[in-house]
């Protein structure tokens, strides 16, 4: 049994550029934005490639660095269990590439245990420098089991994951921060207290992406949450949600106050994003604009990273790439055909053939430059284990439905 929330559509998370506060007559103020701290680790330019499962694998991250200032590109979450049960496909996604400079993961997990049992891995095989805690995810899989976003709401479960994972990680002197959303819906809101909660447990950092687990990816986030975090927190908060071009990420930075931004989808088919941001808070206006030419230098690029992480698999490495190919392309003048035929690619030598269908010197369209991309959409039900709302501490019934299956959790 689970407990199903019928999500209504919420109008209050107007998008801050209408919001009557942002438009101030004259030129917007200049954003000073400043090294952030994370422990032992300085982010020179606190600007971060939000961890996406499926496609923030190092391939990806490097491509984003390579364009980027120097700051955080983290990998897509772990979940905690498949790490301590040595999936290779888990081990697969925490690899990094030589020339990252800084090995972000993102761990994933409800049970206390396993998620420090998984910390204790990454420390003793020093498989990072920075660990993110997900209590993000809206996905309906992860938040019927109490996980993502629906875990803040039992702060005891919050507060112990925190606690263990901060003090493992610490020993090795590595940062952890945690990943929250504003809260299971507007009458379960949990961000403020997480933010504490993390702060009071030793983050070195929260990021929030401003939408609860019912808006899902809809509508548009609400920047003011950020800014309410800001003020009620000491540690850097990084603000997430909506930045599709370098302007977004400006305009959060000033009207929030935000330490830094964390990216997800703007940067889908548009890794130069980071370029644009780069530019953008060093004071200058220059701005990417590749052609369809350039556009397939770097899926060819990428195509090669992928065959790389996937040893050598250019099968595995093509249908990985089937998704990025889509966002690259996204808004340029492509036929259907064309694109179902890269849809259809099994080698890079495939890929090649259809890249050289295309006209090199298209060049990148406005209409799509600086829009939304990606998942779009409200969530139709949040799903929660049954009576999760009932009471903001876990019951004695809950964490034997939630770990009874689990022989790793007796010490919980
Ligand atoms: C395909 C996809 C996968 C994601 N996977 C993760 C993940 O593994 N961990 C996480 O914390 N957030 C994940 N997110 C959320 C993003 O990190 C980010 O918080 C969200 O997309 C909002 O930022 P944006 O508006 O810049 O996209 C994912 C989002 C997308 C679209």
């Amino acid at each position: 049994m689970e407990t199903i929330i019928n999500a209504p559509h919420e109008t209050d998370n107007l998008d801050p550029r209408t919001d009557a506060a942002a438009k101030v007559a004259g030129a917007p103020a200049p954003v000073t934005i400043a090294p952030v701290k994370l422990g032992r680790i300085t982010v020179p330019t606190p600007v971060m490639l939000s961890p996406m499962a499926g496609v923030t694998n190092w391939p990806f991250r490097v491509i984003c660095e390579g364009y980027g200032p120097d700051g955080l590109y983290v990998a897509e979450m772990i979940t905690a269990r498949a790490l301590v049960a040595r999936n290779p496909k888990a081990l697969r996604l925490c690899r990094f590439a030589p020339g990252e400079k800084t090995r972000s993961l993102q761990l994933y997990g409800v049970n206390p245990a396993i998620v420090e049992q998984a910390a204790r891995i990454v420390v003793d095989n020093g498989m990072a420098d920075h660990v993110d805690l997900n209590f993000g995810c809206p996905v309906p899989k992860v938040t019927r089991r109490g996980g993502g976003s629906a875990l803040p709401w039992k702060t005891d479960l919050f507060r112990d994951i925190i606690q263990r994972v901060v003090r493992v990680c610490g020993e090795a002197g590595i940062p952890v921060t945690a990943k929250i959303r504003v809260g299971i819906d507007h009458e379960h809101e949990t961000f403020l207290e997480a933010g504490h909660i993390a702060q009071e447990e030793g983050c070195a950092a929260v990021t929030l992406h401003a939408r609860t687990t019912a808006e899902y990816y809809g509508g548009h986030s609400d920047w003011s949450r950020i800014g309410e975090l800001v003020s009620a927190l000491d540690i850097p908060v990084f603000g997430n949600g909506d930045i599709w071009g370098a302007e977004d990420a400006l305009e959060m930075v000033r009207e929030t106050g935000c330490a830094g931004v964390a990216i997800g989808r703007g940067c889908q088919g548009r890794p130069w994003l980071f370029a644009d941001i780069k530019h953008a808070f060093a004071g200058s206006d220059e701005r990417t604009d590749p052609t369809l030419g350039e556009v397939c230098d770097v899926i060819r690029r990428h195509a090669a990273l992928l065959t790389e992480f996937y040893d050598g698999d250019e099968r595995m490495a093509v249908h990985d790439l089937r998704k990025h190919i889509a966002w690259y392309l996204k808004g340029f003048p492509v036929g259907g055909s064309t694109r179902k035929a890269f849809m259809e690619c099994e080698s890079l030598s495939d890929v090649d053939r259809e890249i050289g269908e295309l006209d090199p010197t298209v060049r990148f369209p406005e209409r799509v430059k600086d829009k939304p991309r990606g998942r779009v959409r409200f969530a139709k039900k949040v799903h929660l284990p049954y009576g999760w709302l009932d009471s903001r501490t876990t019951t004695h019934e809950e964490r034997e439905t939630l770990f009874g299956d689990d022989p790793m959790d007796a010490g919980y």
